[in-house]
């Protein structure tokens, strides 16, 4: 290929891929599939290869680019992003709403928006190319955080017009793409995101923005800061939301103008009540004067503009009273603290524990046994006490001391270098052991189906198992003589364990519980070392060769296989015939090639009960399925489970086959 054909043809790409990009971020409705638009994109990727002196920052592959930062440098904005003055009530809305119609003396109008619980960003485009975005900071000097910017793929890199423009605007997490981080976390046991905007602010602090960009992050603009020079006049806010649109902009099309403050109640009961239907997060209602030359007239505080307010939902929090303090011991021996409450309603869902983290946490919010406490429930996961209700004390409360020696064996807990936490250290623990028995066969471990947490205590507490290997010793005669262990749940049992032992090696990895080995890592090493025997002998500099395994992993590794008892166990599990060794991704079985699945598009929505998400997922897929997050005009079927929404709503607009859960299962279990 010449040079001049190369560019000529990078150009048309890069419009294509633009066009097509736009259709599928910005407005959710796709014009071409999938595979299209990687096709075309590969074939950018290989011209700009042959000749690197053609690519331009705004090329769509350019999103996720260069090596990670040493720090976000500060950015000055030239207009301040002021917040909002926020409203709790009727009330506080009928004075804002009297405030500003004396204030202007004239007919006035609104327009109302969601209020997006994100981050307030800056973006700056020079003649239509992305140059720079940055945080809000403190509302005068913000970040740099360009580079972790560029990979939202909503955010344009280059504008339908070649204008020079600020605009601003909210980075969100949807809450499908937080909830399969916090899945992709909970598996490689690490810390969970409280809530969509804690793990979007997460996201764009990191230096490296390939972590940004795996985190499908969103935007919605909702304002112009400022704009060189305009063809058509812009004289409303609305009329700015529109031109924001026409520039090739994401703006949430939730918008209303309202020519009262009635109007702007029912806009309010209606998102109140529809909240939960939305894919993202909002946490209420920003109401704004439309007129620009009415803005302009009523002015700002240092802090807010007069002329727009946030109706902020009510918090989902309730008070209760904790009871007790419970203390569980982990696998890894961390001693955790659990609040055991009077049973309350919180978001929908009835609540009794809540985590207490450790003991500096109780200390810092001052909490005692018998307190009322405030209990909030975080986006999906486990609920927290945000604080003690100290004035409402009586006397009778009791301050809670942490142990010093472990509730299961007694033996001395310990802090390990500058944690927090106070440790179980003794090998031998039986708490310790029956968590990592629990651990051991569940699901993305070694998955043996029946055998819970209930059944392990059960059989722990009766001396069947002491370590993974009794689980293969386990004998129908002895089974059969349990409580609630009936003859069919047995065989079934056995016939589990007897399964597992054909899994491939990264399940047992996993299962193991090495310190700091995740499902994720115990995969990486299965397919690199191939068999335990080569893994337990892998050296440190050899562990750290391998992608993905950092130094702490490594020597946690290599202090696991140092142990002879570990030894020892391998042997017994050889001989028991687990299998050792790496099997390779699972081939598609060739019944799917007939499958009514095969070659669809299909979406999940609303809340399984049979099936975890990713266990229905892994099904389909095996069935030649292709599972993807939103719905469009190429999806085929859309599976509706419990409550489900937006998705559902729309695929009955387009008229796409839906099933339920039941339908879903017929199919998958025959
Ligand atoms: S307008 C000068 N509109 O809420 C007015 N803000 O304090 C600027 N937010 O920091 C804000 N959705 O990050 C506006 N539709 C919306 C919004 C919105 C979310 C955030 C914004 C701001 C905070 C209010």
């Amino acid at each position: 290929m010449d040079k001049a054909f190369a560019q000529k043809r990078a150009q048309e790409l890069r419009a294509l891929l633009h066009q097509y990009g736009y259709e599928y971020y910005v407005l959710d409705s796709p014009t071409v599939p999938d595979s299209e638009y990687d096709r075309l994109m590969q074939e950018l990727i290989h011209i700009e290869k042959e000749f690197p002196a053609l690519i331009t920052t705004d090329s769509p592959t350019q999103r996720v680019g260069g090596e990670p930062l040493s720090a976000f440098t500060k950015v000055q904005h030239d207009i301040p992003l002021l917040s909002l003055a926020n409203a709790f009530n009727e009330q506080d809305l009928r004075d804002f709403d009297r405030r500003v119609r004396s204030g202007v003396g004239e007919e006035i109008s609104y327009v109302c928006e969601l209020k997006i619980d994100g981050l307030a960003v800056s973006l700056k485009y020079e003649n239509g190319s992305f140059v720079q975005g940055a945080t809000r900071g403190d509302g005068t000097t913000g970040e740099d955080i360009t580079v972790n910017l560029r990979t939202v793929q909503s955010i344009p890199l280059r504008l339908k017009q070649p204008v020079t423009i600020e605009v601003r605007g909210e980075v969100f997490m949807p809450k499908r793409s937080f909830e399969r981080l916090n899945e992709e976390r909970e598996k490689q046991d690490e810390m969970l995101f409280a809530n969509p905007r804690n793990a979007a602010a997460g996201s764009l602090r990191q230096l490296d923005p390939k972590i940004a960009a795996s985190r499908h992050l969103d935007i919605f603009l909702y304002g112009i800061a400022s704009v060189d020079t305009l063809d058509v006049p812009v004289a409303s806010h609305s009329e700015g939301l529109d031109f924001l649109d026409e520039l090739g902009f994401k703006t949430n099309q939730e918008r209303k103008k309202c020519d009262t403050i009635e109007e702007v109640f029912t806009f309010i009961s209606h998102w109140t009540e529809q909240r939960p239907n939305l894919p993202y997060e909002i946490d209420g209602i920003v109401i704004k004067v439309n007129a620009l030359s009415q803005q302009e007239n009523l002015g700002a505080t240092v802090k807010s503009p007069r002329w727009a307010i946030a109706y902020k939902f009510p918090a989902e929090e309730v008070v209760t009273t904790l009871r007790g303090i419970e203390l569980n011991v982990g696998r890894t021996g961390v001693v955790t603290p659990t609040a055991m409450l009077d049973p309350v309603q919180v978001a929908g869902t009835t609540v009794q524990r809540a985590t207490l983290h450790n003991e500096d946490f109780i200390r810092e919010k001052e909490i005692k046994i018998g307190d009322r406490v405030v209990i909030k429930k975080a986006g999906d996961i486990i609920p927290e006490v945000v604080r003690a209700l100290s004035e409402q004390r009586t006397g009778e409360e009791e301050e809670f001391y942490m142990p010093t020696h472990c509730p299961a064996c007694e033996s001395e807990l310990v802090r390990l270098d500058d944690e927090v936490a106070l440790r179980c250290i003794n090998p031998k623990c039986s708490a310790q052991i029956r968590e990592g028995l629990i651990h051991f066969v569940s699901r993305n471990a070694m998955n043996i189906d029946g055998l819970g947490e209930k059944v392990i205590t059960q059989l722990f507490n009766h001396g069947l198992i002491k370590d993974v290997a009794d689980l293969y010793r386990l004998k129908r005669e002895e089974l059969i003589q349990l409580e609630r262990m009936g003859e069919k749940s047995v065989d079934n049992l056995l016939q589990a364990i007897e399964t597992s032992k054909k899994n491939s090696l990264e399940r047992l990895l996993f299962g193991l519980g090495i310190r700091y080995v995740g499902a994720k890592a115990a995969k990486t090493l299965a397919k690199h070392f191939m068999t335990i025997d080569r893994l337990k002998t892998a050296t440190l500099e050899e562990l750290i060769t391998v992608d993905e395994i950092g130094e702490k992993m490594a020597e946690s590794i290599t202090a696991y296989f140092h142990k002879e008892e570990v030894h020892e166990l391998i042997e017994e599990l050889r001989d028991f015939g687990v299998n050792l060794t790496y099997l390779g991704p699972v081939d598609l079985p060739k019944e799917s090639e007939n499958h009514y699945f095969n070659g669809k598009s299909i979406v999940l929505t609303g809340k399984l009960e049979q099936f975890t998400r990713e266990e229905a997922k892994e099904k389909i897929e095996l069935l030649g399925g292709k599972v993807t997050g939103s719905v469009s005009k190429s999806t085929d079927l859309v599976i509706a489970g419990e409550k489900a929404g937006s998705k559902l709503k729309k695929a009955e607009e387009l008229g796409i086959e839906v099933w339920d859960e039941a339908r879903l299962a017929e199919e998958l279990n025959g």
